[in-house]
């Protein structure tokens, strides 16, 4: 018989409550969602259902039904009854006795639902970041629940009063950051990573890369060197809990005037216009 301690107590295993055993804190095996409303609309709904799908089925989960998952977040949106609020779920692989490879578990299904903060005091100042290397593994286009090195790097980031850590590859190349899409404009050209599995397809990228066009911006899908940050005219990030918002210093650079650029200004007013 298993035996098992919680902190300073003796507990039979029989009755420890099953979270303790989800894979989720074993392994971080399981996928997860983060989404939103603005003014009492979920935002990208299906785009977030379809990563999710993609993510499952990268994983192994099989068997969740999406539109299960859809009918829990707008029933979960309907009785939290709120306008703005930020919606986290994940499906964990199952709960059981530790063991890599398990077969058989039940899939296990967890949400919160909260209000979310308003992000124009973010925006109207900018944000600040670091580099970090990205030490993550090869398959950071799925969603996992396996967030370390992401922690890490955004608990460094906080240490050196920034607000988000920026991830650059081995030959110098920036990927994305830490919980958030990375963008940089050189002239009228916006640059970003293309979508492959060194970063997440993130949504708030998707819907910028649609705007460029409105404010004049030619898209670029490729990665900027962290040797070019000195000569962009303007650095954001983007992620669906603050959308578009401006960096202005990016280690020691300080970035255009160091205050948010004029494209990041128009982008989240599109993006504004596109949320209502
Ligand atoms: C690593 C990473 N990249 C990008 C994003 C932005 O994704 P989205 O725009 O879908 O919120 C996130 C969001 O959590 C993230 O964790």
């Amino acid at each position: 018989m298993q035996l098992v301690m919680i902190d300073d107590k003796f507990v039979d295993s029989a009755k420890v409550d099953s979270a303790y055993f989800d894979y989720g804190t074993f392994f971080g095996d399981g996928v997860y969602e983060f989404l939103r409303s603005y003014n009492g609309k979920i935002f990208a709904l299906d785009e977030h259902l379809e990563r999710f799908q993609k993510s499952l089925s990268e994983i192994e989960i099989d068997g969740i039904d999406i539109d299960v998952i859809r009918k829990r977040v707008l029933a979960v949106f309907e009785k939290y009854n709120k306008p703005n609020v930020k919606i986290y779920f994940h499906v964990t692989r199952g709960a059981g006795i530790r063991e890599h490879a398990k077969e058989g578990l039940t899939p296990r299904f967890f949400l919160t639902i909260d209000e979310i903060e308003d992000a124009g005091a973010y925006h109207k100042t900018g944000i600040k970041v670091i580099s970090v290397p990205d030490t993550r593994w090869k398959r950071c286009d799925i969603k996992s629940l396996n967030l370390l090195p992401n922690v890490l790097a955004k608990r460094a980031a906080h240490r050196q009063g920034c607000a988000e850590a920026i991830f650059v590859d081995d030959k110098g190349y920036i990927t994305e950051g830490a919980a958030s899409a990375f963008f940089a404009v050189f002239g009228n050209v916006l640059k970003t990573a293309p979508l492959n599995a060194n970063i997440l397809p993130s949504v708030t990228r998707h819907f910028t890369l649609q705007l460029a066009s409105n404010v004049g911006l030619k898209v670029d899908e490729s990665q900027v060197r962290i040797s070019d940050i000195a000569k962009a005219d303007e650095l954001f990030q983007a992620v669906s809990s603050k959308d578009i918002t401006g960096i202005i210093k990016f280690d020691d650079i300080t970035i255009g005037d160091g205050k948010p650029g004029k494209y990041a200004k128009l982008l989240a007013e599109e993006f504004e216009k596109l949320v209502k």
